[in-house]
């Protein structure tokens, strides 16, 4: 199997869906990539198609309704669609972890945190071929604990969830997701249910693990405070597509797309979400009929006629800079 230098390349997913009301486009060529050790975050307005991506990473997306239309999902360097029900489910908690935003809705309330952990531990275990037994898995699951800042780990773990604060929670399905030693963590909106200090507190947590147990870490976030604070790159998706990919610096102080620069002109303050955009007109596209050409087209003040025909590609604007708009390209397509 050919190898490939990042952890994680997404190439050109387009995936649909369907409905009731015709098939939604939702996915139109998504192209992502994260290198070993590195930190992407993953921004947009609600509806763009972050969550879906993530989904289809982990082999989470149900077919039918769903269709993988176009595109390859490398990990390592292997085409996770070309895998069986069966491996993915091997890789899935052991090489590529997730963590999510409701802690509580992983967690069962009727059994202790000591228990959930063991269980989780010893599944891994298996999973990886490296089988533990229950005693040796409550010593690891109080270490990871302990790795995750839990105050007195060897006596909390008897506890139950609701003893738990949601901060605490969302550090104990950290814990349980790094003890399948994972390469690669996908966290989907992971603080966005917790107030602003524990947030912070998370966030620092996360990125002192990067290092610690050498992960790469996807971020998928709708504010782009949360993503600046533990990433170094970003990707700007708007309608299924990514648009813009750069690192954090250069987006912020030279956002190229049009879109990217109203998504920053409308968050005067870091720590604002990405709930409505007050820079930019107008909302999301429909899926199931989407604007032809650039799906930005109708909000864009920059708009020309070959941003209604044709369909931009990521292009470097400057080293490590991409972006999907006709504005930054030297010979436009003859339409
Ligand atoms: N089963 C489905 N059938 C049809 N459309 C779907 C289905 N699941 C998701 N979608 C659509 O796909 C689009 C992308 O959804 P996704 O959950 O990825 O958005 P998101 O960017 O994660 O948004 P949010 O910030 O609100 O979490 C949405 O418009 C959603 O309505
Ligand atoms: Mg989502």
């Amino acid at each position: 199997m050919k190898r490939n230098a990042n952890i994680l390349q997404i190439e050109n997913l387009g995936i649909h869906f369907d409905t009731f009301e015709g098939t939604a486009r939702v996915l139109d060529g998504v192209s992502l990539e994260l290198a070993p050790g590195d930190t992407l975050g993953v921004v947009g307005e609600t509806g763009c198609g972050k969550s879906i991506t993530s989904k289809a990473v982990l082999g989470l997306l149900p077919v039918p309704p769903t269709k993988i239309v176009s595109g390859r999902i490398l990990f390592q360097g292997e085409d996770l669609l070309d895998k069986s029900e069966k491996e993915i489910g091997k890789i899935r908690g052991t090489r590529i972890a997730m963590i999510f935003q409701d802690p509580m809705t992983y967690l069962n309330p009727v059994f202790s945190i000591e228990k959930q952990m063991v269980d989780v531990i010893v599944r891994h275990g298996r999973q990886r071929g490296e089988p533990v037994t229950r005693k040796q898995a409550r010593t690891q699951a109080v270490d990871l604990l302990d790795a995750v800042q839990i105050p007195s780990p060897a006596d909390r773990i008897r506890e139950y969830p609701h003893e738990f604060s949601g901060g605490m929670r969302q550090r104990v399905l950290i814990a349980m997701a790094l003890s399948g030693k994972p390469d690669l963590l996908i966290a989907d909106e992971p603080t966005t249910a917790l107030d602003v200090t524990i947030q912070a507190q998370i966030l620092r947590l996360l990125k002192d693990l990067v290092n610690r147990f050498n992960l790469s870490i996807l971020l998928i976030s709708h504010d782009l405070g949360v993503v600046a604070k533990l990433c170094r790159r970003i990707a700007v998706m708007y309608a299924g597509n990514v648009v813009e990919t750069a690192t954090i610096a250069q987006v912020f102080d030279q956002p190229a797309h049009p879109y990217t620069q109203g998504l920053l002109a409308s968050i005067p303050r870091l720590s604002r979400r990405v709930d409505s955009l007050e820079g930019i007109k107008g909302s999301i596209p429909s899926f199931i009929d989407p604007p032809g050409g650039c799906r930005f087209n109708p909000r864009c003040g920059h708009a020309m006629s070959v941003c209604r025909k044709e369909k931009p590609l990521l292009e470097e604007t400057s080293p490590g800079h991409r972006t999907a708009c006709f504005l930054y390209k030297s010979s436009w397509p003859n339409t």
